[in-house]
């Protein structure tokens, strides 16, 4: 991937020393990250829910420690993310959150005071910002509200206040819009959501440089070649609509669940490994995508065990390493696609 100017990477946690977690202070999760990735992204660490314990304070412990072992290593930093426009994802003291007498002031000031401190504090270290997370309803493809872009006037008016901010204190970073709309079938209403947004950002003259696809994929069946031909048809003609406004591409979030497989190791390990590498032959062609991570590395940390278990209770295998942190087909396919 370097070679070609590419940088491959993964999510890491904080952790304290040795704790079995997805962490820099996890010897043998460290080592994974040493060995394979050129650029990392904190699984939470970054976001409000962890940076603000109130309206008026910030807590950068545990995302310090982080951003120093990542320096340490010489690895890059994504950061994720300046502004999760869903209700839910927002700290808990927001919802309730007196915005007072000129909420419309308050809720800028708000926005533009934790944008601006957290691009200060980390300057050029970070060249890349999934700016705004996830603002669009993929039930009927309208913006989310929350209690911040109520008081502010519009969700487009807090969305694009992120972006015209972040461009302003971290004029070196790329902007990006992150979203997990995906190829399914069923996704259409989001993608379409997502085109909107993005063409509204177009027609507004907002700073955003690229579309994040998180890819926190579902393979269906054992032969991946049913999935793969589908992402040739609407996936790519949603991509291609992408590109041709001028945005470029990153995988973000790079997961793979094997919902309707049998349990059976053999047999999902290698759909899996298909299914990834028929997507990223798609995406790859795109020559707009730069970087591609991966939402952790090992199957032991991933989030999708507690996110959506499996029916049959087996343990997901939705990443390039297994539990006992040994290579899978998955991470073969990885490194052949690219
Ligand atoms: C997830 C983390 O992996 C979980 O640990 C946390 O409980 C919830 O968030 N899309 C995103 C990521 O943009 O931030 C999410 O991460 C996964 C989906």
């Amino acid at each position: 991937a370097a070679a070609k100017g590419m940088r491959v990477g993964s999510s890491f946690a904080w952790g304290a020393p040795g704790a079995d977690r997805g962490s820099f202070a996890n010897p043998a999760y460290a080592d994974l990250l040493k060995r394979d990735c050129g650029l990392l992204v904190a699984e939470n660490e970054m976001k409000w829910q962890a940076l603000r314990p109130s309206a008026t304070a910030f807590d950068f412990t545990r995302f310090d420690a982080m951003m120093a072992w990542a320096d340490a290593n010489a690895l890059l930093v994504r950061g994720h993310n300046l502004l999760w426009h869903q209700p839910k994802w927002m700290p808990r003291w927001e919802e309730a959150h007196d915005f007072g007498a000129t909420p419309a002031r308050a809720a800028e000031h708000l926005l533009v005071d934790h944008i601006t401190t957290v691009c200060r504090r980390y300057g050029t270290r970070i060249r890349s910002y999934d700016v705004v997370n996830e603002a669009v309803d993929p039930k009927d493809a309208s913006l989310y509200q929350t209690a911040l872009s109520r008081a502010l006037g519009s969700p487009e008016a807090t969305l694009d206040l992120a972006f015209h901010t972040a461009r302003r204190v971290a004029p070196h970073a790329q902007l990006v819009y992150n979203d997990y709309m995906s190829w399914e079938p069923g996704n259409a209403t989001h993608r379409a959501g997502v085109l909107k947004l993005l063409e509204g950002f177009k027609a507004r003259g907002v700073p955003v440089d690229a579309l994040g696809v998180q890819s926190h994929l579902v393979t269906q069946g054992i032969d991946a070649r049913a999935t793969i031909a589908a992402l040739e048809g609407e996936w790519r003609r949603f991509l291609d609509a992408v590109t041709a406004m001028g945005y470029g591409l990153v995988i973000t979030e790079l997961d793979v669940r094997d919902n309707a497989l049998p349990a059976d190791f053999t047999v999902r390990d290698q759909a899996v490994a298909n299914f990834t590498r028929g997507y990223l032959d798609v995406m790859l062609a795109y020559p707009q995508l730069r970087d591609v991570l991966l939402w952790g590395m090992t199957d032991r940390y991933s989030w999708i065990e507690g996110f959506e278990p499996r029916k049959d209770k087996a343990r997901r295998r939705p990443c390039p390493y297994d539990a006992a942190f040994k290579p899978k087909p998955m991470y073969m396919a990885i490194a052949a696609a690219l």
